[in-house]
């Protein structure tokens, strides 16, 4: 065991899903490899620097809010949809996507002061997005596979995040507007960081060398 690895490491959540491969590298590539075994949801890296939670995405807001996880890595979209407030202290140049509003290719938009209809599972950023700017907006939430909503009729329009593209070509959509870029964050909560701020930024600054292979 070095010399790092007797101290408590420091606790951060994960979201399950796209991003963690493209994590799972960075760290690895910075000396901070790790994995879960199967079906496990905690997990050390091998430099004995984190302590890791794998959590589902809207999730991770609460654990890191209370503390569970002193840090946590996710986009801004979920902070958005989050009813607290963290520490942003870094913004990754990956896992970067876009909010729209996206409808079938058959189907004319206009944004207009006529109001629009639309399912999301982004509630608050959608009302926001459509008050701000005096639109009225009637919102269906859905927690998933949003974009069944137009092809099935339960709402002609939805407001998701668009990454490739694929998945609204797959179900004959189209974006019909970009609403927001959304970037991947590591955020903190904030007592943990004013416990922890000079472990917290050697491990920012692990994060961010440049020196990997
Ligand atoms: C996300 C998002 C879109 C899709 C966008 O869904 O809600 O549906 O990915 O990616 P693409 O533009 O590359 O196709 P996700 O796969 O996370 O599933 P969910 O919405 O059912 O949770
Ligand atoms: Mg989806």
């Amino acid at each position: 065991m070095n010399e790092k690895s007797q101290e408590a490491p420091l606790s951060l959540a994960l979201p399950k899903g796209r991003l963690l491969d493209e994590i799972q590298e960075r760290f690895a590539e910075r000396g901070m490899a790790f994995s879960f075994e199967k079906r496990k949801l905690v997990a050390r890296d091998e430099s004995g620097t984190l302590e890791i939670f794998l959590v589902k995405n809207s999730d991770l807001p609460t654990y890191v809010n209370h503390g569970i996880a002193g840090l946590g890595i996710c986009g801004s979209d979920v902070l958005y949809e989050s009813e607290y407030r963290f520490f942003r202290l870094k913004t990754f140049d990956f896992g970067g996507t876009s909010m729209c509003i996206a409808g079938r290719r058959d189907e004319p938009f206009s944004l207009d002061k006529r109001g629009v209809a639309v399912a999301t599972k982004f509630i608050n950023f959608t009302r926001d997005y459509f008050h701000q700017r005096g639109i009225p907006v009637q919102i269906i939430k859905l927690n998933g596979s949003v974009e069944l909503a137009p092809v099935l009729g339960l709402a002609p329009y939805i407001v998701d995040l668009v990454e490739t593209g694929n998945t609204l070509k797959a179900n004959h959509l189209e974006v019909k507007k970009k609403l927001e870029d959304i970037h991947v964050h590591l955020i903190a909560n904030p007592s943990y960081y004013k416990l922890h701020h000079r472990k917290i930024d050697h491990f920012i600054q692990m994060i961010e060398e440049d020196n990997h292979e």
